[in-house]
């Protein structure tokens, strides 16, 4: 049986060329056994006609935030609570601005402001209105609330402009709402990622870092939310923007991510994936360190917290499974294989930083990694591959570990 059957769907068609192509959406959502209720913005309406939305959704189409029989038969709370997922398609700038910023001047907006429903949009706009800064920081603040997104994609526009901004393809659609009805194997299990690097300030410009993307770590946590995982991100300074569906917490030093991840316990599942700084400044200056002042005070050190020991020696509170990283310039295994050791982890995923033969730095950075998998079960060599492909192998270990806890590969202590 579709995943779909008896599902409430409430799409909101907002302004766009692309709102023809929510009539075929309806249609596929409607074969696969979906209730749809849809409300048609005025924008959408300019486009096409409550009449032919309703002769699909075989439904009433709401258009009118001001409707003495709508609020009567079927006001905009109702209309917001009745649902099992809220897909706004096309999503227009001029929506998803008003989801950003609480804005409730109409039914569709009003109806989203009510709701406490999972909501997916597909938004479809001009290439310069999608990428100005203002839709792009709109989208961020979607994001980090949790709302799903399916596209745009790239291609030719209705108004003769090419770039992204292309509603995605209704099967496109209909496929991420079936992923996110579909049973996973990580609902139910909690997660906590540490990724990037931390940034330990000398004075108000310098800082001592290192060169982690947060590739990797970032990856993680989109793959374990995919698998249905709650996860919390605990990211140190990146340029990436946060994964969709992620809690994310930002800090720059090792002092603060572990405050981020001590209280972000108890969870099922810790991966360290972040290259923390072993030492921080004995202490910030306030002022800018001159040339002139003496350099060993300044650059006086202190070790900083082992976060990944912390969490993997808790008495209370001890993850079921905690995975660390090794980034190793020499000896990866023997390296690795003490880290595994003395950190008290689950697991470790070891890789080589460092320049290859050709001066390209082979892991920090790149889009690809070469990992070995260390566990109690032994050592495992991971083929390069895309960071992604990476992070989904080390899920579906997971996946497997937390199905028949007995297969963790961790010795009995
Ligand atoms: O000791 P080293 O930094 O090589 O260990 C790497 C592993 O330990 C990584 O998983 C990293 O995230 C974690 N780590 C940590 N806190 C530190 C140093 C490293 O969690 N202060």
């Amino acid at each position: 049986m579709s995943v779909l059957n008896d599902r409430n769907i409430l799409l909101i068609i907002s302004g766009g060329i692309a709102a023809y192509k929510s009539l075929e959406l309806i249609r596929l959502l409607r074969h696969e056994g979906a209730h749809v209720r849809a409300v048609l913005t005025a924008g959408g309406a300019q486009f096409i006609t409550p009449l032919s939305v309703s002769s699909l959704t075989g439904q009433k189409t709401y258009t009118e935030l001001w409707c003495l029989t709508d609020e009567t038969e079927m006001g905009h709370i109702r209309l917001s609570r009745e649902s099992d997922l809220i897909v706004i398609a096309p999503a227009s700038a001029d929506l998803m601005a008003k989801m950003a910023h609480g804005l409730a001047n109409d039914l569709a907006s009003t109806t989203l402001l009510a709701s406490d429903k999972p909501i997916l949009i597909a938004p479809a706009m001009n290439p310069q209105m999608w990428n100005h800064a203002a839709t792009q920081s709109n989208l961020q603040i979607l994001r980090k609330r949790g709302i799903l997104q399916v596209g745009p994609e790239p291609g030719d526009m209705a108004c003769g402009e090419t770039g992204w901004g292309r509603m995605s393809e209704p099967r496109q659609i209909l496929e991420s709402i079936e992923r996110y009805f579909k049973p996973k194997a990580l609902s139910g299990f909690s997660a906590l990622v540490t990724s990037g690097p931390t940034f330990e300030p000398l004075d108000p410009v310098r800082f001592l870092g290192n060169r982690s993307s947060g590739k990797q770590g970032h990856a993680i946590a989109e793959a374990l939310y995919e698998a249905g995982a709650s996860v919390t991100l605990v990211c140190g300074p990146v340029n990436l923007p946060d994964p969709q569906g992620v809690r994310c917490v930002h800090v720059q030093t090792a002092t603060e991510m572990l405050e981020a991840c001590e209280s972000s316990l108890p969870v099922d599942i810790f991966i360290a994936a972040a290259a923390v700084s072993d030492w921080r400044p004995v202490q910030e200056k306030a002022q800018k360190i001159k040339k002139s002042s003496s350099t060993p005070d300044a650059l006086r050190l202190v070790e900083n917290p082992d976060i990944l020991k912390t969490v993997a020696t808790k008495k209370k509170n001890r993850p079921k499974i905690v995975v660390g990283f090794a980034a190793e310039t020499e000896n990866l295994e023997k390296n690795a294989k003490a880290k595994l050791k003395n950190k008290r982890c689950d697991w470790l995923l070891a890789n080589t930083v460092g320049p290859d033969d050709q001066g390209t730095e082979k892991t920090f950075g790149s889009e690809t990694n070469q990992v070995l998998f260390l566990s109690a079960d032994g050592p495992e060599i991971w083929p390069r591959s895309e960071k992604k492909d990476i992070a989904r192998m080390l899920v579906q270990k997971l996946t497997s570990a937390l199905a028949s806890p007995n297969k963790k590969g961790r010795k009995k202590s």
